[in-house]
């Protein structure tokens, strides 16, 4: 059975960004990130309206990380103090070494390779400090930047659900992609 330790906080440190611990002075960043359309276009949620609903969401993933249940990182260029995407490793089941990871970025840096760098980092550490035996990304099939990130990553798609979710208006496919341990 997989035992996890989340405590102390794991920070990474890439060559542009610290992966960190979300508080509830990023509930303004977060907001600005969880509320924007082009965001949460493929990410089944209804858009944040308030710094209330941010701190919903930092005071249970406090919880989670507390709890050894789930991770959710901030990440924060190095050169500006402020929260531009997050990165998550959930849907955790010990018994199976398996978990889910979740991703997103404010879309002024898409496309700089920096969901590329801060996933490689996470993806070690899932496999190599958390034990992790597979790891899956739940995509939409439309969602063609997640798709070149996990595939750019070795991620399979293993699976298609045709119409299985119903979100903002629109019944969407879903595709599971997976890495198994590189080692
Ligand atoms: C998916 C997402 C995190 C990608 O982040 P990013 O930092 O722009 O990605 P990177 O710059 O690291 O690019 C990684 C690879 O994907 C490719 N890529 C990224 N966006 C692309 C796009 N819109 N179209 C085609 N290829 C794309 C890049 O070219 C790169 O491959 P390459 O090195 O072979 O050229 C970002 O688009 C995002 O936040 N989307 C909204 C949230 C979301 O959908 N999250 C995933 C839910 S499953």
């Amino acid at each position: 059975m997989l035992i996890l330790n989340f405590n102390p906080f794991p920070v990474i440190t890439t060559d542009r960004l610290i992966l960190r611990q979300l508080n509830k002075e990023d509930a303004k960043d977060l907001l600005v990130l969880r509320s924007n359309l082009e965001v949460g276009t493929y990410i089944p949620r209804i858009p944040y309206q308030s710094t209330e609903e941010s701190i919903t969401f930092i005071t249970k993933a406090e919880t989670w990380i507390s709890n050894n249940e789930s991770i959710v990182w901030g990440i924060v260029l190095k050169t500006e103090n402020k929260v531009i995407g997050t990165i998550c490793i959930w849907n955790i089941k010990n018994r199976d070494y398996r978990a889910e990871v979740g991703y997103e970025l404010l879309p002024d840096y898409w496309r700089k390779g920096i969901m590329q760098e801060v996933l490689a980092s996470v993806l070690d550490y899932g496999f190599k400090t958390m034990k992790l035996h597979s790891i899956a990304a739940v995509i939409s099939p439309e969602n063609t930047a997640s798709i070149k990130l996990a595939e750019k990553n070795r991620f399979v798609k293993e699976a298609h659900f045709r119409e299985d979710y119903y979100d903002k208006g629109i019944f969407r496919d879903t595709a599971i992609y997976s890495l198994i341990t590189p080692e």
